[in-house]
């Protein structure tokens, strides 16, 4: 959920700075922070932490004043949530500073290096390497563009970022490295603004380039020179936005289901802010409250959701019943409160909800209360009331899904489910210490993971114009991608009204296979795992009864090509992240299916985004 601004012009840059991030806020951040170049060539930084009326207080008590400027909201991925933490960040000369959305997943063997080379660092981020490496660049004599191009080459993961300089006091430098969040450059008379998101800068201009993945942008307030990271000159396409302030939400896409769909790999960085501990190889789940004797002495935990949210929990109870060897038990809401189930003091009752106002899964809460149990939430509207009257929770850190099919929130519950299941593995002693931190460190490439598979959305929309005419569909997986194949029916079914069942791919010859038939295609979730084998056997046992079969597979198997119709390619994944990714093509082909019927995407007919009634 971080945001960017940066300006260049006659206009005072603090104050176009501030507005714009103001008009981010809906993201949510822990920190703000701004720093300009001053009329007497130094760079002055101001940051707070909490509310961005804590900078703009700051700013009023001791204000900037210069023509070139750039701030950032962040919420915390690496590093405590505080002013020191906060961006943007200061080279240890005092010559560079940068702003920076994303993680540097290489970030530890970095600052190694460079506190080897006498580097003082003064801040726990990821992001500091950044800047610091920009001044020994600089210091080999190249100008600011070369001195970043080099930087970034360095860098592994997905990452967006803006470089301000002393000794280049007209330029800005930005750059975008995989699906960490836009880059948007804004052309205004005689001046330039660059934005995380459009809303941001929309006011001044309307005239946008919006950078790719792997490019970067040498700015004047007058000038945009676009290249790649080889230097590459790239001619920049302006876009002319004319949106409404709505659609101006939407930023370049048509939908907002989309516009979540592909804010993922940034919802997942923010959801592992604060959280994922990769320098100590620890997870940090503060709001949850939790206690060695708490965990210690848990027999049981119950999973409370409905819809999408329980299907996360499905996931769930795979992560936690392994990693953290408690017996969990998933439960649909509504189910819940009319079974009478057994709870003591030893039960803590999980309710994952976005919302946070569903008024099944808060009936379930309020039972398993008075029953006695230890109650917890997955939730991501802040300050819902799921969220109030749990004993501890996980913020989801999504931002705002306003798509009533969701699609953000899962991912992150199922990230959060995984880091929670890293807590109570290593409060139980079930997973040792190095186990720990390779759970942790797996986590690191997800994002960007998340964000190659996004980028091959045109593969999804062939498939989609295949498909959009069928009428009914069978979507199978195993183990822990079973929940995906009823993640994916549903996603299909509530969007394009088709009728689509999820099954565990073992039961098809229980029943289901007497549907197969050429008119009803066959998604099945055959990525590499324990069960691989299993999945080719039954894709072999619907392909026997004329079924057509699309498979999910992972790249590089060549087997798969011979048994499915059509193969959808995922990058290797750990297995139990592994769902995180294999979602993506299922979210995606769902939404250009539902598009291809002419469908109402972010508001099917008879769905509410919150269903508050019972
Ligand atoms: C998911 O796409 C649906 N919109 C619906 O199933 C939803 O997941 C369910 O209503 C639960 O909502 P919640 O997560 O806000 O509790």
């Amino acid at each position: 959920m971080c945001g960017i601004v940066g300006y260049i012009g006659s206009r005072q840059a603090p104050n176009v700075v501030l507005h714009g991030l103001k008009q981010l806020e809906y993201r949510g951040y822990d920190s703000a922070g701004v720093a300009v170049i001053e009329q007497n060539g130094h760079i002055a930084l101001r940051r707070d932490a909490g509310k961005l009326s804590n900078l703009e207080s700051l700013l009023i008590s001791s204000p900037l004043k210069g023509h070139i400027g750039i701030g950032h909201t962040r919420w915390a991925t690496h590093g405590e949530p505080n002013a020191r933490n906060a961006h943007p960040h200061m080279s240890m000369d005092g010559r560079v500073v940068v702003v920076h959305n994303g993680i540097v997943e290489n970030f530890l063997e970095l600052r190694e290096e460079l506190e080897d080379e006498g580097v003082k660092f003064s801040s726990d981020t990821d992001t500091e390497v950044i800047v610091q490496l920009v001044e020994r660049h600089l210091g080999g004599g190249v100008d600011l563009e070369t001195a970043v191009r080099q930087t970034l080459k360095l860098l592994k993961g997905a990452s967006a970022v803006v470089v301000m300089n002393i000794d280049h006091p007209d330029e800005l430098i930005c750059a975008r490295l995989g699906n960490a969040g836009g880059i948007t450059i804004g052309l205004g008379n005689d001046e330039i603004f660059i934005a995380s998101d459009i809303p941001a800068i929309l006011e001044y201009t309307r005239r946008m380039i919006f950078l790719e993945n792997r490019q970067m942008a040498r700015l004047t307030r007058n000038d945009v020179q676009l290249s790649d990271l080889n230097g590459q000159a790239i001619a920049p396409e302006v876009h002319t936005i004319s949106w409404d302030p709505v659609s101006a939400a939407k930023g370049e896409f048509k939908h907002f289901m989309q516009k979540e769909i592909f804010e993922q790999p940034r919802a997942l960085i923010d959801t592992l802010g604060g959280r994922a501990d990769f320098e100590n190889g620890r997870v940090n789940l503060p709001e949850m409250n939790l206690t060695p004797e708490l965990v210690q002495n848990l027999r049981k935990i119950f999973i409370i959701a409905c819809g999408t949210s329980y299907y996360s929990g499905l996931v769930g109870k795979y992560l936690i019943e392994s990693i953290a060897r408690v017996p969990v038990e998933v439960e649909y809401a509504s189910e819940f409160r009319y079974y009478n189930p057994i709870i003591n003091s030893n039960t803590a009752v999980l309710a994952i909800t976005q919302s946070g106002e569903t008024a099944d899964t808060l009936a379930a809460c309020e039972q398993a209360t008075a029953q006695g149990a230890h109650l917890w939430s997955i939730v991501n509207a802040f300050g819902s009331q799921s969220m109030r009257i749990s004993d501890g929770y996980i913020p989801m850190q999504a931002g705002p899904e306003i798509g009533v099919a969701s699609t953000k929130a899962f991912t992150n519950s199922i990230m959060d489910l995984y880091l929670l299941a890293c807590a109570l593995g290593e409060l139980r002693g079930t997973i040792s210490p190095q186990q720990l931190r390779q759970l942790v460190e797996d986590t690191a490439r997800i994002p960007d993971l998340a964000g190659q598979v996004l980028d091959r959305d045109q593969e999804y929309e062939e498939l989609a114009n295949l498909f959009f005419k069928a009428n009914d569909f069978l979507y199978l997986g195993r183990g822990i991608n079973y929940p995906i194949a009823l993640e994916g029916a549903l996603k299909l079914k509530e969007i394009s009204y088709i009728h689509a069942e999820g099954y565990p791919a073992g039961e098809m010859k229980h029943g289901p296979i007497a549907l197969i038939d050429t008119s009803m295609p066959v998604v099945a979730i055959a990525t590499k795992d324990s069960l691989y084998e299993k999945m080719i056997s039954q894709i072999q046992q619907a392909k026997a009864r004329g079924g057509v079969v699309i498979a999910l597979a992972t790249e590089g198997d060549q087997t798969i090509l011979r048994e499915a119709d059509h193969v959808i390619y995922v990058p290797k994944t750990p297995p139990y992240l592994a769902p995180i990714i294999n979602v993506l093509p299922l979210q995606l082909l769902s939404y250009h299916i539902a598009v291809r019927r002419g469908a109402d995407v972010d508001q099917p007919r008879n769905l509410a985004k919150s269903v508050t009634v019972e």
